[in-house]
């Protein structure tokens, strides 16, 4: 086996020399960064910084002016329109606004994300159940999601996005309409999608929020990379989180079925 091929194993997104251009403005300019499987990382920059356009580009709503971005298999500068839907049932995608679908209840929510796949009515219905215990919301199967607070809203995204069990999921300030409490809320759930296997990558204005929990962060400013860097554990959530991730069944209403 060669390094390369290693390497493509080790890590879920490769980008290499990766710019964006706007007209003649470059949103993302000479990126090169590598996610392991597995791993948590915060993608952290002002607003304007290029957080959104470097997600699109991972889960290739939009492609790279110059450059690769690689995603398991999949790789920018081969991909086909039609290979697209294939990528996204191995990436899942949370964002700041939910994007559920405001006329069909939570559960149906949820399954559409499966109805693409040819999975069966049973197994949908199965895997519906599954990831809709594992983010507290179950008995709201039936709730339309307007009847929901904003902090289950995004919970019902999050289980959308990881319905498929993705490789990776990309959270494009999953929190910016949420309130602290909330915030924290989901933060532990995405922490805990993560200690399932899942790598995550959560993109945040907000260094403050993100910066105790020693995890990896990436900066970006004006469409650079400008550090790449673990910060040490700080405060009291951090701790418990820790805790959390080694027994995980400890974690809120049911997030492993079975668990009260
Ligand atoms: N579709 C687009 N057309 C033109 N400019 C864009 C587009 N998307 C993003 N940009 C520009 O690219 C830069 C980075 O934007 P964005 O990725 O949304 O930043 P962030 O998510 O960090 O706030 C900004 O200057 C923004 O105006
Ligand atoms: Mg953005």
């Amino acid at each position: 086996m060669t390094a390369e091929r290693g390497e493509e194993i080790r890590n879920i997104i490769g980008i290499y020399h990766l710019s964006k251009r706007y007209n003649e403005k470059f949103a993302l300019d000479d990126i090169n960064l590598h996610v392991a499987n597995g791993e948590f990382v915060f993608l952290v920059g002002p607003s304007g910084a290029g957080k959104s356009t470097l997600l699109k580009l991972i889960y290739m709503d939009d492609f790279p002016t110059e450059g690769q971005v690689i995603v398991g298999p999949f790789v920018s500068t081969q991909m086909k329109r039609s290979k697209v839907s294939l990528l996204r049932r191995k990436i899942g995608v949370v964002f700041q606004s939910f994007r559920l679908l405001y006329d069909r209840d939570v559960f149906e929510n949820v399954a559409i994300a499966m109805r693409v796949t040819g999975e069966s009515s049973y197994e949908i219905k199965k895997k519906v159940a599954q990831v809709l215990t594992q983010v507290g919301l179950y008995h709201k199967r039936n709730e339309m999601p307007s009847t929901l607070s904003g902090g289950e809203q995004q919970r019902i995204a999050i289980a959308r996005a990881v319905v498929n069990s993705p490789a990776v999921l990309l959270a494009d300030e999953p929190t910016g309409n949420l309130d602290p409490e909330v915030t924290e809320e989901i933060l532990k759930l995405l922490f805990h999608i993560n200690a399932g296997g899942t790598a995550v990558l959560m993109a945040t204005h907000d260094l403050a929020l993100v910066k105790q929990f020693g995890q990896r962060i990436l900066f970006l400013r004006d469409g650079r990379l400008q550090e790449d860097k673990i910060l040490g554990y700080k405060g009291d959530l951090s701790q418990r989180l820790e805790r959390i991730q080694k027994d995980p069944g400890r974690f809120g209403p049911g997030w492993n079925p079975g668990t009260k």
